[in-house]
């Protein structure tokens, strides 16, 4: 990866070739990896998540006006809306609708905002699962949140983005994008409780690398699983809802309550229920073992998860299943599994150390000697969650 001084320089002589002058403040928002729970945030549960060393950034400076001009200049596309008179989607530059959704979602709120020339640059990897989507709408409501001096805490931040992402850009996803880009912390992975809207923080052991394998497939049909998803969970709950007090989502039920009631459910609904329950308990007891560094422990739940990700929530495309068996016989991994909304994109792995180079090698050539695709193997560092660039 570019250092930051190039990348810095890089963003500056655009920024001032497409306005002139210089940016008068920089913003950054991390992309994410989720350690362990697949699914489970839209079900009010657990998610092991972590903000990565892979950034959007946005140079800004203030407009007198209520325009907001918006570049990316890894896109070399852009265009220009104006903050009053309501804020319409672009169907030329669908990018912008992520900046547009969280302007307007702001305004609906009754935030007074100001326009900007802004100027985005990411170096998180585009439709493969590390959520750039929510890394540009953050690094949006940052920028509004210093221009403009809204005062949001991060929590409320990523709760805004996500309603930009439901209600304007369209797509019915749960929290944990937003969040983890909003909230992260440096070295630490986040114990997200994605009901009450809180995290826990622990730090990684020293030993373990994060390491992403990117299958480079993405399939099409994404758009309609995800939401076929989410709505066999909330039918689920919905059913036990009615036989069970307490109940409103998948976080309130016990596998053996799910077992009991088996027979109110079609075939479908009970295994992705019963994924979801099995998930959340992993997440709990990855975040554990994680920090104490306890290999069987890792890699049985990395593999359980993977088998249910497989079997019962059925995200897995055979891509996936040929970089798992190119994942796991590499050296030193510890565990691994699928990341994202899964159907292809990113995978995850836990490696020792000294061994990610020979990782690395090991898994291009298993993946590629299978598939014929070539992948990107590379390591991750846990990355602080948004805020300003100190930018000389
Ligand atoms: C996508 C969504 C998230 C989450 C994951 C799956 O990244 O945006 O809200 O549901 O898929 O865990």
């Amino acid at each position: 990866m570019e250092a930051m001084s190039e990348r810095v320089a890089g963003v500056r002589a655009a920024f001032a070739a497409l306005y002139g002058g210089d940016p008068a403040l920089w913003v950054q928002a991390p992309g994410r990896v989720d350690l362990m729970g697949s699914h489970t945030d839209y079900n009010e549960g657990y998610v092991l998540t972590m903000p990565i060393d892979r950034t959007t950034w946005i140079a800004a400076r203030p407009r007198d006006d209520r325009q907001v001009r918006i570049h990316s200049l890894n896109l070399e596309s852009g265009e220009a809306f104006s903050l009053d008179g309501g804020i319409q989607r672009s169907a030329a530059v669908p990018w912008t609708n992520y900046v547009r959704g969280v302007a307007k979602v702001l305004q609906d709120e009754g935030y007074a905002l100001c326009g900007f020339d802004g100027l985005v640059h990411s170096t998180v990897p585009f439709s493969s699962g590390l959520s750039s989507s929510a890394a540009l709408e953050v690094a949006a409501a940052t920028l509004f949140n210093a221009l403009c001096g809204l005062d949001l805490d991060p929590v409320r931040l990523a709760v805004l983005c996500q309603r930009a992402e439901n209600t304007f850009v369209g797509v019915n996803c749960g929290i944990l994008d937003q969040y983890t880009s909003a909230a992260g912390r440096a070295g630490h992975v986040l114990l997200l409780d994605c009901r009450h809207l809180t995290h826990t923080v622990a730090p990684i052991h020293p030993d373990i690398r994060i390491v992403i394998c990117d299958t480079r497939y993405k399939r099409a049909l994404t758009g309609s699983e995800y939401p076929q998803r989410r709505a066999q969970c909330e039918a689920g709950a919905a059913a036990l809802a009615a036989i069970t007090p307490g109940v409103r989502t998948l976080r309130d039920v016990s596998l053996e309550q799910l077992d009991a009631a088996r027979s109110l459910f079609d075939e479908a609904v009970y295994r992705r229920a019963r994924f979801i329950i099995q998930e959340n308990q992993r997440v709990l007891d990855l975040a554990g073992a994680l920090s104490a560094k306890d290999v069987p422990c890792i890699a049985a739940l990395t593999a359980e998860s993977f088998a249910g990700a497989r079997d019962l929530y059925e995200i897995v495309v055979p891509q996936m299943e040929a970089m798992i068996a190119a994942m796991r016989c590499a050296p030193g991994v510890l565990g691994a599994r699928q990341a994202g909304a899964g159907f292809g994109g990113c995978m995850v792995a836990f490696v020792e150390r000294e061994c990610v180079p020979a990782f690395g090698e090991h898994v291009r050539a298993a993946y590629q000697a299978a598939t014929g695709i070539e992948s990107a193997v590379y390591a991750v560092e846990a990355a602080p969650g948004a805020g300003l660039l100190a930018v000389g």
